[in-house]
This record gives structure tokens, C-alpha cells and sequence, in this order.
């Protein structure tokens, strides 16, 4: 999810309590199973291709679900498979009930879940109802006439007064996308702009027309009926809108979010159980909630979603330019964060743990020591200080193997739809070509998306095709098969974060506590319930540290480390990016 879109919203988020909430209160689930649960995210196009197209799909993806189940993980979220014209990789669908046939088919989803299922595991599927593709049929009869029972459905509006289609400052709003460019789209068959917050092939849904919420739920509905487990809602804060006819308003957690949410999860999951028993999972993508806001988002008592993914910890290496204009990651700024959000949540609410997804770079290249002698001890690092918080982990693919970004020589070389459109704006405005090259190589969404390192061999063995995106030169050296039966590799490392999870009571509940606050790249901090307690420490820099800790823990159990040298150093002593988890 890249940054917000300036300029700014022209009001407030929405503080208020759920009205719907208050008159009808939820039964919070006693003890929420995903609460124990480790998530893995596959990205279907990248993850294993099945019938050598060059395009992952579901068969290839279900030919590999031992991987997942082995690591641990025992919720897979996988990134939409819906018939969509591909503008922006599937999250641009043209039908909610169906399987692109470039993935597969809805037998391909059954068996999916069967297999799933088999193994203990449960399926969370991506909902894009934020927008929809323009080749959706709603879209197409919206856009047909403007007396189409669909014209609602969707955000159109006329130029501003005294202005003509498609005039400079026509537009109802001076919002620009998430995809460069003015959120507005002029249709001259129309004689009107309809609204996408994101690329223009992505037009708006509009949520204040009861029909169009309807028909999300029925579709939610028929998905449940299917036996998937739950949902991962698409940007869901961004369903409300406020937009007047001045060309103020917002869309962030706008004026109706809460009572959308709420009607969604009672007319659509309330009191479902799922195969095995349990309540539907759902999370939430939530970009600019603030602790607030997803306080109220993930309050069970008030029947929204069970948590959101937020974005401020994606922020901190944005400058006031957005994500293309890179800074060095500040882990000051970084702790103040993560301390913030942990504190917020620790009474009401829900938060998920992440570094990284198909929208972001990958880890150990943009926070971690990249391709250097600390590579795998830097993701390592990295897992423990993630996975060791209070939240429900979330992997994504690759990024148990320590994958890392690709080296993009050329601007050639980039699909993504958000990386190519800021570039191609970037050069228009007279950007250095090398440095709108150098801001991709570290932003780029593309780096998540090149194609899952499972051996050595051609195409690291995604596809006997051609890729659709390059796989990374370094799948030689870094690839599942090479790591599987090395214990000391960093996929061994993470399975023994997520089976410690699964044994401590204290890493689900515990409380936090951070220390050294101000410590520029040690990060380290305590969890503690009843008379468990664990202390967290990890150097998360390639030099040495000396820090002050507790000498309380100074002769405590080591539960699991990583980086350590082979002479132990003294208390209070870290080697570059060594991590360790103590138990009290
Ligand atoms: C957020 C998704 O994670 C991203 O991949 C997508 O481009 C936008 N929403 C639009 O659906």
C-alpha cells in the first residue's frame, strides 16, 4: 500500500462510537483462535506456477502447501484470483465469484480449501470492494447511461461549476491517486468524472448506496457457504466518503466506516462458525488509522474486524515525499512506533505484526544488512524482534528465506502499476533518470513480487515457463530447498519462532515494555504475564553494541538466538545483528 494521496483530507477522521454498536452489542468470541495463529501470504502470480504459463496459479500454489504447513503457519492468506483484467495484478476484479482462468478454477479453490483443511489450516481470501475493475458489469452498466439503475453504484460527478470535462481544475476534488494523478477520470460519453483512488481502471465503489453494500455481503456470504475461513479486506477504511460540493471532504476512516464494518460483519459473518469450529478471521488494510481508530476497528465488542493492518511502522523511512523519497530507516523513530501501537492496543483491540507484503520491499534489503556477510543473521534479527511482539505474525513469501530485493538495472524491468506510473511522473517533472531508478530500487512493490526462490535450478524452480518478473540472481545461494535441512538457515529460524508461539502463553498475551528507547539501532524490550516473562534484545546494526540491560536477566535461559559469535560475549555486550530471546 503506498502513501496517502495529497493533499491532505479536509477533516477529521470520525472519533465517534459505533451507533449501530450501542444498540446492539456484539458477543466478543471467549477466545479467539486466530489470536495463537501465524499467517502466511502467498501472492499467487509469484508464488508457484503449476502449468508452465510463467504465471503462478492455484495447483502450483497447492503443490506447495507443505512448505507453509511446515514453517508453522496455520492461516494462508492468498491475494486475489478473481477474473480481473490484471491493471493492477488481480486487485482490479471484474467478478467476485469466480477464478481467473490464469490461476485456475473455483474447483481449484475447493480443492484448496480441502487440502487446507486436511492439514489443520484455514484459508483467508482477499476482499477488493473498495473499487472494482472497469470491466466489472456493474461498472459497465454504471457507465452506460446515466439513468442505469447502476449509475449510483459509483462515484460520478460533473465538472465544477464554470468549468468544462476534463478543464484544468475541473475536477470535484484536488485528491491525487495512490497511482499518481488526479483521482478523477473525465468520460466524455458520460459528460462526467467518476472517482479511483487508485489507477483509473480502478473506479471507486460507492458504499453509500445500500444496494452495493448488499450485494458485498451476499458475495461474503456465498464465499462462507464455500468453506473459505476468512477475509482480508482491501484498504476497507477507505469505503466511506465524504465529498462536497466545494471539492472538501476525505475518504480516511470517513463519516460512515464504523457503521459500514459493523453492518458488514452482521448481515455477513456474525455468529458463523467455520469448519472445525471457531469465529470467521477477518483483518482489515487500514492505511493512515491511527492507534485510535483501530482501537475502534478491532474492539470486539463493537463487530467490525478482528484486526487491521496499519501503516505507520511502513512510514518511518518516507520522507515528506512519500514512499520514493527514501531516507535511512531511523529505529529511534522506528521504537517510538511499535512501542505506541503495542501500548495502544494492550486493553481493547487487535493488531497483526509485519514487515513486509506484496506491496512493500523486502525486509532484510530495507531494514535489514542486505547482501553482506550479515545477511541471514540481519533476518533473523528482524523475525525475532517481529514475531516476538503482541499481534498475530504475518509471513510473507520469501521472506522466511531471507529473500531480497532485485537489482533493477532498468526502469524497463518494472510491471508494477504504482512503481511505473511514479516513475513515468517523476521524469516528466524532470527527475534524474538514475535517481528515480535508484528511489525504485529500494520501493519498489515489484521487489515482493519477483517470483518465490524455491531451489537452484532454472527459475529457482517457480516455473518450467518463462517468469512473468525476473527471478532474483540470488536464488543460487538463497532457496527453500537449500535451507529446509539446515537448522542453523533462517526458514529454521523462523519455525522456531512460530512454534514457540504456539508453546508461550506469555509471547500471545504478555505485556510489552520497551527499553532503550533511545538506542539507535538496538532494539529490545520485555513481555510479561502472571510469572512468565521473556526479554527480547536484538542488534539490528552490522556494528557491535554495548547497552545497559536489567542484570536481573544476566544468568537467565536463553530460549533461542541468532548472529551470536562462538565465544559468548559479556552481559550487555551484542554482536552485529545478534538477537536473543531470554526467559525468566
Ligand atoms: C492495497 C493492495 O494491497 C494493493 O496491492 C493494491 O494495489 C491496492 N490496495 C488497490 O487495491
Amino acid at each position: 500500500m503506498p502513501d496517502e494521496p495529497a493533499p491532505a483530507p479536509t477533516a477529521l477522521p470520525s472519533r465517534m462510537p459505533n451507533a449501530l454498536s450501542s444498540t446492539m452489542p456484539t458477543m466478543a468470541d471467549p477466545a479467539p483462535w486466530w489470536k495463537t495463529s501465524v499467517v502466511y501470504q502467498v501472492y499467487p502470480r509469484s508464488f508457484a506456477d503449476g502449468d508452465g504459463d510463467g504465471i503462478g496459479d492455484l495447483p502450483g500454489l497447492i503443490a506447495r502447501l507443505d512448505h507453509i504447513h511446515d514453517l508453522g503457519a496455520d492461516i494462508l492468506w492468498v491475494s486475489p484470483f478473481y477474473p480481473s483484467p490484471q491493471a493492477d495484478n488481480g486487485y482490479d476484479v471484474s467478478d467476485y465469484q469466480d477464478v481467473d482462468p490464469l490461476f485456475g478454477t473455483l474447483a481449484d479453490v475447493d480443492r484448496l480449501i480441502a487440502e487446507l483443511h486436511a492439514r489443520g489450516m484455514k484459508l483467508v481470501i482477499d476482499i477488493v470492494v473498495n473499487h472494482t475493475s472497469d470491466a466489472h458489469p456493474w461498472f459497465v452498466e454504471s457507465r452506460s447511461s446515466a439513468d442505469n439503475p447502476k449509475r449510483d453504484w459509483y462515484w460520478w460527478r460533473p465538472p465544477r461549476e464554470g468549468f468544462a470535462l476534463g478543464d484544468p481544475g475541473a475536477e470535484p476534488t484536488e485528491w491525487q491517486s495512490f497511482f499518481s494523478g488526479s483521482t478523477w477520470e473525465p468520460d466524455a460519453q458520460a459528460g462526467a468524472y467518476y472517482l479511483h483512488l487508485f489507477e483509473r481502471r480502478q473506479p471507486d465503489l460507492n458504499w453509500e448506496n445500500p444496494q452495493v453494500r448488499a450485494a458485498v455481503h451476499d458475495m461474503l456470504r456465498w464465499w462462507l457457504d464455500r468453506g473459505v475461513d476468512g477475509f482480508r479486506f482491501d484498504v476497507i477504511n477507505l469505503v466511506s466518503k465524504s465529498i462536497a460540493a466545494d471539492g472538501s471532504g476525505w475518504f480516511f476512516n470517513g463519516p460512515r466506516i464504523h457503521e459500514f464494518l459493523h453492518e458488514m460483519n452482521r448481515e455477513s459473518w456474525a455468529g458463523r462458525r467455520i469448519a472445525g469450529g471457531g469465529a470467521v478471521f477477518t483483518v482489515g488494510e487500514t492505511p493512515n488509522a491511527s492507534v485510535e481508530d483501530a482501537r475502534l476497528y478491532t474492539d470486539p465488542t463493537r463487530g467490525e474486524v478482528d484486526m487491521v493492518f496499519q501503516f505507520e511502522h511502513m512510514g518511518v523511512d518516507h520522507g515528506p515525499g512519500g514512499r520514493y523519497d527514501v531516507r535511512p530507516v531511523d529505529w529511534v523513530a522506528m521504537k517510538e512506533v511499535l512501542d505506541r501501537w503495542q501500548r495502544g492496543l494492550a486493553e481493547v483491540g487487535w493488531n497483526s505484526l509485519y514487515w513486509c507484503n506484496h506491496d512493500q520491499p523486502r525486509p532484510v534489503s530495507r531494514y535489514g544488512a542486505g547482501d553482506t556477510a550479515y545477511r541471514d543473521s540481519s533476518a533473523k534479527a528482524l523475525a525475532t524482534v517481529l514475531h516476538l511482539q503482541r499481534g498475530t505474525p504475518f509471513v510473507y513469501q520469501g521472506e522466511e528465506l531471507g529473500m531480497a530485493n532485485y537489482p533493477f538495472t532498468s526502469l524497463d524491468q518494472l510491471d508494477d502499476v504504482e512503481s511505473r506510473n511514479w516513475a513515468r511522473a517523476a521524469l516528466a517533472r524532470g527527475v534524474d533518470p538514475a535517481q528515480v531508478l535508484a528511489a525504485v530500487n529500494v520501493q519498489s512493490r515489484d521487489h515482493a513480487r519477483t517470483p518465490m526462490q524455491w531451489d537452484a535450478g532454472p527459475h529457482a524452480g517457480f516455473t518450467t515457463g518463462t517468469p512473468w518478473l525476473p527471478v532474483n540472481p540470488d536464488h543460487v545461494r538463497v532457496n527453500a530447498a537449500a535451507q529446509r535441512a539446515d537448522p542453523d538457515s533462517v526458514l529454521a529460524h523462523y519455525r522456531r519462532l512460530i512454534a514457540l508461539r504456539r508453546q508461550l502463553p506469555v509471547l500471545v498475551d504478555g505485556r510489552f515494555e520497551l527499553l532503550l528507547p533511545d538506542h539507535p539501532h538496538v532494539v529490545a524490550f520485555t513481555r510479561r504475564l502472571g510469572s512468565e516473562a521473556l526479554l527480547v534484545v536484538a542488534n539490528l546494526g552490522s556494528e557491535p553494541a554495548q547497552v545497559e540491560l536489567p542484570d536481573s536477566w544476566a544468568d537467565s535461559t536463553v530460549l533461542l538466538a541468532s548472529g551470536m559469535p562462538s565465544a559468548p560475549l559479556p552481559w550487555g555486550r551484542l554482536a552485529p545483528w545478534e538477537a536473543r530471546i531470554h526467559a525468566s
